[in-house]
């Protein structure tokens, strides 16, 4: 173990086994927007690394873009509302759009960003994910591509972070509980 995986009980997805993952779902997202004009949206910093990539594994044309949100903090009520802390530069009329998540937990996040996007009248818009945690949602989403379900428990690596570190680790693991500092 290298002092970046300090703290993690498990390997929950392999490096292997996301590799597979990624080249089946870039397979499918190019069969699926042939011909269509593809803009992949994700949603910084977690899905960075997802965006990075299934954008290789998609053997059509196709465009990037970025955008930051942050919840609004509110101490009593979840609230499904997002503000837009950095928005895309491009002008998604234009675009067949993808949403491209690192993961789904209570479907705050994601939902906002779906109505966001909608209002701006893309030529359609869909969502592909890399984790899923279905235990948690409060707001249900619509989820057009899921790369792998997991359950109820804190995922690091591959992007995701807990308190900003761990997302260069190569693989998805578990959080030893022991790790996390309250
Ligand atoms: P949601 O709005 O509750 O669906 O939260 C989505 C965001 O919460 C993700 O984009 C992540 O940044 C963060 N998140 C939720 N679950 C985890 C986890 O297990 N590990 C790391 N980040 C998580
Ligand atoms: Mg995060």
């Amino acid at each position: 173990m290298n002092k970046a995986e300090y703290g993690i009980k498990k390997v929950l997805i392999s490096e292997q086994e996301i590799k597979d993952k990624i080249s089946e779902m870039g397979a499918l997202i190019s069969k699926e927007y042939d011909g269509k004009k593809l803009l992949m949206v994700s949603v910084l910093k977690g899905a960075f690394v997802f965006m990075a990539d299934l954008m290789r594994a998609v053997t059509i044309p196709c465009e990037i873009d970025f955008m930051c949100v942050s919840s609004y903090q509110n101490s009593t009520v979840s609230s499904g509302t997002v503000k837009i802390t950095k928005d895309l530069n491009l002008d998604v009329k234009d675009y067949h759009v993808l949403i491209v998540e690192d993961i789904l937990d209570s479907g705050n996040t994601l939902s906002s960003v779906i109505k966001l996007l909608n209002h701006r009248n893309p030529k359609s818009l869909k969502v592909v994910t890399f984790l899923d945690k279905p235990d948690r949602r409060t707001t249900s989403v619509n989820v057009d591509y899921t790369c792998f379900t997991i359950p109820d428990e804190f995922a690091i690596g591959y992007g995701l972070d807990y308190a900003e570190k761990y997302r260069n680790i190569p693989y998805i693991g578990v959080l030893d509980p022991s790790a996390i500092e309250e």
